[in-house]
């Protein structure tokens, strides 16, 4: 079943649409980009990274356009911010009539309606069915640092237990949380302490390859975790229904169902790090919507909003009530222009034709993607749901992560104009986010400079048998 695409015309407010074609008319990146990254290194903190060093100048539907006129078919979506596209009308609207009336006024000096709105919003959907309260930030990290502060609040406990592969965020309580050393955690320690991790059901190099021992497994270390430090220690635990930055790690089935209740049980609230899977990017507008499960607290960011910095933590009234009156905000914590950002976002998923679309995107993903898995044998694992995919990169034999031909097919898809990203904690999978406004035959189109690139990089960088890590 082809995606279904919304119109160019409909697509964007500018008068000349973006042309939604692959195209490369120079070096990759261009001279353009070449000159202006040259400029950036005179300006800018070295301590800022960059996937593929070229220049955006215009972004629209799945295409990303750049300084010098090459036009890139778009996998990143800005890592699943752009969901909606970068230039969604409903988007464009709201936030334009936002902007002539004001910017700011900051929400905990004068208020304004749209916050509200937002909160009611994801009140209503957020998974749970129970009476909630939302509070809103401005990033992710943002949202996670406040869903501990609640927890912290409402159970008068510390301890925060958090999981293998878990990414979720670089402030300093976030970087304690997120497990990937290199680059987010090297030299940044020390960290907050009374942050703990166990193990997670699903890993490639597990030492079982039976994943309900694995799970099983998994749950028995988190159940020894909790009564070593005190059953009543854990404030909270902390866990993203895919593991995003992790690996797009799904968790087996059964496993947060289970972590739900060992929660319960011990009293501690069950936090589900929905920034990078939810808001449609699955094909359900929560992932955990797939395990049948709701959070305590559920945190959202990056999609919400289009583009325009917005957080979400939605929980429980009772938890989310428990901080003392100005105990929550931030100068932009909720900002107008993003909350009108976001109810535009809302708009647009009213007809549920998007999530339709990244369950399609799903399914034309593994149509032409997961023959790969018998003709190429370092393609360990294609894993995810929705428009939230993956392919792992191992060794056949030692099942050794393959970092090397993961960077090697990334940046050949880059050369052809396809922006993918890496992913993963040891740098071995690469994953697919494509906005789901993606024309079908643009997904076509990459998904085939994507199996193209493997199989040309697995025959120059052969698997060796040999740990190359
Ligand atoms: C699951 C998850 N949590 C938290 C964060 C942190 O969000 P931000 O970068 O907006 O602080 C991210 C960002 O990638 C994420 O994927």
């Amino acid at each position: 079943m082809p995606l279904r695409t919304v119109t160019l015309e409909s697509m964007t407010t500018s008068a000349v649409p973006l042309v939604q074609a692959r195209h490369v008319g120079t070096a990759i990146p261009g001279p353009r980009s070449k000159a202006l990254h040259a400029q950036r290194a005179d300006q800018v903190s070295s301590g800022f990274g960059v996937t593929l060093p070229v220049f955006i100048d215009r972004a629209e539907g799945g295409i990303l356009q750049d300084v010098d006129g090459n036009r890139f078919i778009d996998f990143a979506s800005g890592i699943a911010v752009t969901s909606v596209g970068a230039t969604h009308p409903m988007v464009q609207a709201r936030v334009a009539e936002q902007l002539g009336k004001f910017t700011h006024t900051c929400y905990m000096v004068t208020e304004y309606d749209s916050f509200t709105k937002v909160a009611a919003w994801l009140n209503k959907h957020v998974p749970g069915n129970f009476d909630k309260r939302t509070a809103l930030f401005s990033t992710g990290a943002e949202a996670v640092e406040n869903a501990i502060k609640i927890a912290r609040a409402a159970t008068g406990r510390n301890k925060v237990l958090v999981f293998e592969d878990a990414y979720h965020g670089r402030s300093l309580l976030t970087m304690a949380m997120t497990a990937k050393e290199n680059p987010y955690k090297m030299n940044f320690g020390p960290f907050p302490g009374e942050v703990l991790r166990a193990a997670t059901s699903t890993s490639l190099q597990s030492k079982t390859t039976d994943p309900g021992e694995a799970t099983a497994e998994a749950l028995m270390q988190v159940e020894r975790l909790i009564t070593a430090q005190g059953s009543d220690g854990f404030a909270a635990m902390v866990i993203e229904p895919i593991q995003g930055e992790g690996g797009f790690i799904v968790p087996a089935p059964g496993f947060l169902a289970a972590l739900r209740e060992i929660a319960t049980r011990n009293g501690i609230v069950f936090v589900v790090d929905e920034i990078q899977s939810g808001m449609g990017r699955t094909g359900k507008l929560f992932a955990s919507e797939y395990e049948g499960i709701a959070g305590d607290i559920t945190l959202t960011a990056k999609a919400l909003a289009g583009g325009l910095p917005l957080s979400a933590v939605t929980g429980r009234t009772e938890l989310m009530n428990a901080v003392h009156a100005g105990g929550l905000g931030g100068t932009y914590a909720g900002n107008p222009l993003a909350c009108a950002a976001a109810l535009g976002v809302f708009d647009a998923f009213e007809d549920g034709i998007l999530l339709e679309n990244a369950r399609t995107i799903e399914v034309t993903t593994r149509e032409m993607l997961e023959p790969l898995l018998k003709e190429v044998d370092a393609v360990g694992d294609i894993r995810g749901r929705g428009a939230m995919l993956a392919l792992e990169f191992v060794d056949p034999t030692t099942k050794m992560p393959r970092p090397d031909l993961a960077a090697a097919i990334n940046a050949h898809c880059h050369q052809q104009g396809v922006l993918t990203l890496v992913c993963g904690t040891n740098g071995n999978v690469i994953r697919l986010l494509p906005p789901l406004v993606i024309a079908h035959g643009l997904l076509l189109d990459g998904l085939a400079v994507l199996r193209d690139a493997i199989v040309a990089e697995s025959r120059i960088l052969p698997s060796t048998g040999v740990t190359i890590l």
